[in-house]
């Protein structure tokens, strides 16, 4: 983390400090850096070098109208998967040639406003869509442009919720019935087969699977074309992982376990597909989320009590899994940090929210720094995934989010009240 990051014993975004915006915006409170995301975007850009490609944001991951507007400014691409993803896209300022629409279980409202709008590609998963797609098309007298999504079979190593690639998930077409699925693509009125598309899961945090996925996707598009199906599109989807334990370093924290801290930078893992999937002179496209948003955003909130329980010491803050989900729903790790570093004395806590539900924790068994009641603490690498699961769940506004860029600071969204729950 660069743009997040101490200085001295404080914990700034940018140039300013996250205590100050805590106090100034109250918690829980989202706080993304603008020039933390932007440089993960770039950053992917460039590694795509200079062939025929575009980075489309993955919606999914954080959908901030401010966020979305800054990166279609980029000229990003977006990948959106419902009809209220694509609204946001539209609206944001995404070239419709610049979106694809993926989705397993697409609606055919959903497909005719992709379609009116001209959407680049409808990444098709199964053959029931694929012929909804063409009568829709066909109803409104034009051509859907489309991707098929190939499910390969490989294993991302990932959380097995987050894993979408292998046959048992519902994602794809599964690879053994793919030949014959472009075969009849290509013989539906109004569908244009264009490319493959393939994306394995998320929070993958090795190459290998990735380099599988390509070679598979290589020697595909070979027997496609040898089969008279000309296709000239790839969309390697998202997936690569960020780091989330040892996201942050202060000589006054404790250090996470070193086993996770080896994942490759995403362009690492470009630099280990591209060559292989630019060999079929396809155009390439790319969807990722976590990679561009994840550490760009961090989780502000204060700490209510300490409870003692004999047997556990539980540090119980104001923000719970209705403001961040990940931890309750896949036990994912987030580093927590204070904001502010006034001892380096460490002891094991679990971090418990309010919610009344034992899955609300952000952290079980936890070495941290010292805390008391008063304090304000990081929830790091929070920025994917995060306010975009929130709820409303036990009668909980919503978080406000808000925007650094350098000494200057946005509300890119204002804290919903209790009339926002009627
Ligand atoms: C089809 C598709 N594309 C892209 C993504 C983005 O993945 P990530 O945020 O891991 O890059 C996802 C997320 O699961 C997805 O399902």
């Amino acid at each position: 983390m660069t743009h997040i990051c101490y200085k001295e014993n404080n914990l700034c975004c940018e140039d300013v400090l996250l205590a100050d915006l805590a106090e100034e915006y109250g918690t829980p409170l989202y706080v993304y850096s603008k020039n933390q995301f932007l440089e993960n975007f770039h950053t992917l850009e460039t590694a795509l070098g200079e062939g025929d490609h575009r980075v489309c944001y993955a919606l999914k991951a954080n959908a901030n109208p401010a966020i979305l507007k800054l990166l279609a400014e980029h000229n990003a691409g977006a990948d959106v998967v419902s009809g209220g993803e694509l609204f946001l896209a539209l609206k944001a300022g995404f070239s419709p040639d610049r979106i694809a629409f993926a989705g397993v279980g697409k609606r055919e409202d959903e497909i005719e406003y992709a379609l009116k709008n001209n959407v680049a590609f409808l990444n098709v998963e199964s053959i029931p869509e694929l012929q909804l797609v063409s009568r829709v098309a066909l109803r409104l007298n034009t051509t859907a442009r489309v991707a098929l999504r190939i499910n390969p079979d490989i294993d991302a190593q990932s959380h097995p919720y987050i894993t979408t690639g292998l046959s048992e998930n519902k994602f794809g077409i599964a690879a053994p019935k793919a030949m014959e699925a472009f075969t009849y693509a290509a013989s539906l009125p109004s569908v244009e087969v264009r490319g493959i598309h393939v994306h394995i899961g998320s929070q993958i945090t090795s190459a290998e699977p990735f380099v599988l996925t390509a070679q598979f996707v290589v020697t595909f598009v070979e027997q496609l074309r040898a089969s008279g199906i000309a296709i000239n599109h790839i969309d390697f989807g998202g997936g690569m992982g960020v780091r989330y334990f040892n996201a942050i370093h202060h000589e006054g924290l404790p250090k996470e376990d070193p086993a996770h801290d080896k994942i490759p930078e995403p362009a690492d893992v470009i630099a280990a597909v591209a060559p292989l999937l630019r060999s079929t002179h396809c155009s390439l496209w790319l969807e990722p989320g976590r990679s561009i948003l994840a550490n760009a955003g961090v989780l502000l909130t204060r700490v209510a009590y300490i409870k003692d329980s004999g047997q556990k010491k539980f540090v119980i803050v104001d923000a719970g899994m209705t403001d961040l989900l990940r931890p309750s729903l896949y036990n994912a790790h987030h580093q927590i940090a204070p904001v502010a570093i006034e001892t380096y004395e460490h002891e094991l806590v679990d971090v418990v929210g309010p919610i009344c539900e034992t899955g609300d924790f952000f952290a079980r068994n936890r070495t941290m720094n010292r805390v008391k009641s008063g304090d304000v603490l990081a929830v790091l690498t929070a920025g994917a995934y995060g306010f975009v699961n929130t709820s409303h769940y036990n009668g909980r506004p919503r978080p406000a989010e808000v925007l650094v860029n350098g000494e200057r600071v946005r509300v890119i969204r204002q804290r919903e009240t209790f009339e926002d729950l009627l």
